[in-house]
């Protein structure tokens, strides 16, 4: 379970310029919940994830993944319990890096120096088969430099090394938001068997609306660093992109503003 209490974050704190990005945000997610979260331009959806992968600090408030405080733990301390994919399909991935090396960097994050070996024939197999799940073809191309796939390909192999290691959470920020929509839905299908078949916690950000609602049991909306909409259930289920605006203009008295967000699928 991921557990953040009472987490405030500022930018600039105590400048002319102070932002507070994150304000007293209380949030649960249960093992195996698929959330996904929607928000306004600079809502704070990417802060949080950051918060949970430790690029940043909370300046309070705690983090606690399954029961362990993670609040000031460094990014590498913790990077066992994660896996995550960034909108920028050049982030995820070593582009001067082979694809297998790419994965036996995936493969081998969190085992203890005493297992950890070369890349040998028997990983070699594991990537093909993982690969060939994908249907990309990327199974016949493990010596392949990651810089001459292209971006859903890159995307694709991102995903499989967030999820290869089976973490706890699983943290996409618009990971698919730089694809062309047909690769787009290709890299959603992926996603959802991934989470599927690995059971994985999963925070999902979008500017979708529509992928917002259809994906995942739980949808967040966030506004100037809070949660203002929480639903689930029954209640999402029959949920429309329409009503989901509508809520956020009763919430928060103004419009939905985001560059990006698509109204409609
Ligand atoms: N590294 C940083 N330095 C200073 N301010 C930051 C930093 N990161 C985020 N912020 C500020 O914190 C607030 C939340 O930003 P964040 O990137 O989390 O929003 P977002 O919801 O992801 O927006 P978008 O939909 O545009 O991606 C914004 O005011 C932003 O300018
Ligand atoms: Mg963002």
């Amino acid at each position: 379970m991921l557990k953040i209490d009472r987490v405030n974050k500022f930018f600039f704190r105590n400048s002319p310029d102070e932002r507070w990005a994150i304000r007293n945000l209380s949030l649960e997610v249960q093992d195996g919940e698929f959330v996904t979260i929607v928000g306004s331009n600079g809502a704070g959806k990417t802060t949080l994830l950051n918060l949970i992968s430790g690029t940043y600090f909370p300046d309070e408030g705690k983090i606690a993944i399954d029961g362990v405080d993670v609040t000031h733990l460094p990014p590498h301390r913790r990077a066992v319990y994660l896996g995550r994919v960034f909108q920028n399909t050049f982030q995820g991935t070593a582009p001067s890096l082979t694809i297998e090396e790419n994965l036996a960097i995936a493969y081998l994050k969190g085992k203890s120096k005493g297992i950890r070996m070369a890349l040998n024939e028997r990983m070699r197999e594991v990537f093909r088969k993982e690969l060939s799940a994908i249907g990309l073809g990327l199974e016949r191309r493990l010596k392949d430099r990651v810089g001459l796939l292209s971006g859903g390909q890159r995307q694709a192999l991102a995903l499989l090394m967030a999820t290869l290691s089976q973490p706890k959470i699983l943290l996409l920020d618009e990971h698919t938001a730089n694809l062309d929509p047909k690769t787009g839905e290709i890299i959603m299908e992926l996603t959802t068997k991934l989470v599927h078949e690995n059971r994985l916690t999963t925070l999902m950000v979008t500017h979708n609306l529509q992928d917002a609602l259809s994906f995942g049991n739980r949808t967040l909306m966030m506004d100037e660093g809070e949660v203002v909409l929480d639903v689930a259930g029954e209640e999402r289920k029959k949920m429309t992109i329409q009503e989901l605006l509508e809520q956020f203009n009763i919430r928060r008295h103004k419009m939905f503003v985001n560059d990006r967000a698509l109204l409609s699928s």
